[in-house]
């Protein structure tokens, strides 16, 4: 395992932006030890590997064997075009793969909501494929742009039906999930008095009751307090299964992603990894700005 291990190590660290002492303080270890490891001269017990595994986001398979492959494409989308009065989507082509962090960054109008409907089949597109290896029913999780809930129920209702639905109802869990997310003073307020940001914050909850393959966040921190958002973002770093996110958040963002795609002009103009712009020591934001200014028209 040893030689595997210690690259993936490497590679998962970095991808996350984590030091060795940083590391080392989540795991309760010596930043000696993370030393020891990637240099392959020790090995972590279990319990380690198990931390370091839900720490990076990875299975344990994926952590010690490097099982993911190309094969583990969840999406491949193939010339996919949509129109409404003038095109908005002129050819995308994209695969996702199992475990990515990807961030879909682009102007206003520039059709990121479009192509987010479309992958999750709110929207058929005018042509092109989209072959999915994943169940939409069981695998996919979204949280749309526009909140869609029932504002006739009260907070925990709303939860509860949800977690009924997607068959991981308890009333501990419910309880759980809404202390979690700093809902409980709301949980009998109905759904129709509460304020932006807390309809935000329970739209995100919903989106979180099940362990999906990918799971689509359309714009998730709009409206939340900073508090909300760091909740937001060290949340979705224990989220297993692929994320792609739509912001224009560019705070903090440049830890919690690997992938970044820029759509503009109806095509995805850049697709690159975050070790390559962290490479050419830009942040996210400082990349977004002079590709999103720059690429051909
Ligand atoms: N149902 C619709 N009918 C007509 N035009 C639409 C519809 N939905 C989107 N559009 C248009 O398609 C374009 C892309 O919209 P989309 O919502 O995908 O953009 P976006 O990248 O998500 O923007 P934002 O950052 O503002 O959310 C816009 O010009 C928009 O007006
Ligand atoms: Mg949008």
């Amino acid at each position: 395992m040893q030689n595997v291990f210690k690259q993936q190590l490497i590679t998962l660290r970095r991808r996350k932006q984590l030091s060795q002492t940083a590391l080392a303080r989540k795991l309760y270890v010596s930043r000696q030890s993370i030393s020891k490891w990637e240099n392959g001269d020790a090995e972590p017990g279990i319990d380690k590997l198990v931390a370091l595994a839900e720490i990076f986001g990875v299975t344990l398979d994926f952590l010690i064997l490097d099982t993911e492959k190309p094969t583990d494409v969840i999406l491949k989308i193939r010339n996919l075009k949509k129109a409404f009065t003038t095109p908005v989507l002129r050819g995308i082509n994209l695969n996702l793969y199992g475990r990515e962090r990807i961030a879909l960054l682009g102007s206003n109008g520039a059709g990121k909501s479009t192509l987010a409907k479309i992958i999750y089949g709110k929207l058929k597109p005018d042509s092109g494929q989209i072959e999915s290896f994943i169940s939409n029913k069981d695998d996919l999780r979204v949280m749309p742009q526009e909140n869609i809930l029932i504002e006739d129920l009260k907070l925990a209702e709303h939860v509860q039906l949800t977690a009924r639905l997607n068959k991981v109802y308890s009333p501990a869990f419910v309880t759980q999930m809404i202390k979690k997310f700093k809902l409980d003073k709301q949980s009998a307020t109905s759904v129709s008095k509460l304020s932006g940001g807390q309809k935000r914050k329970l739209a995100l909850l919903l989106s979180l009751l099940k362990p999906s393959k990918l799971l689509i966040l359309d714009e998730p921190t709009v409206g939340m307090d900073l508090d909300a958002i760091d909740f937001f973002w060290n949340y979705l770093d224990h989220v297993s299964g692929s994320v792609l996110t739509i912001t224009h958040d560019f705070n903090q963002i440049d830890q919690y992603f690997s992938r970044v795609l820029l759509l503009k002009n109806g095509k995805i103009a850049q697709d690159v990894s975050i070790d390559k712009i962290h490479s050419h020591n830009q942040t996210i934001e400082q990349w977004y700005r002079h590709f999103n200014a720059t690429e051909a028209q």
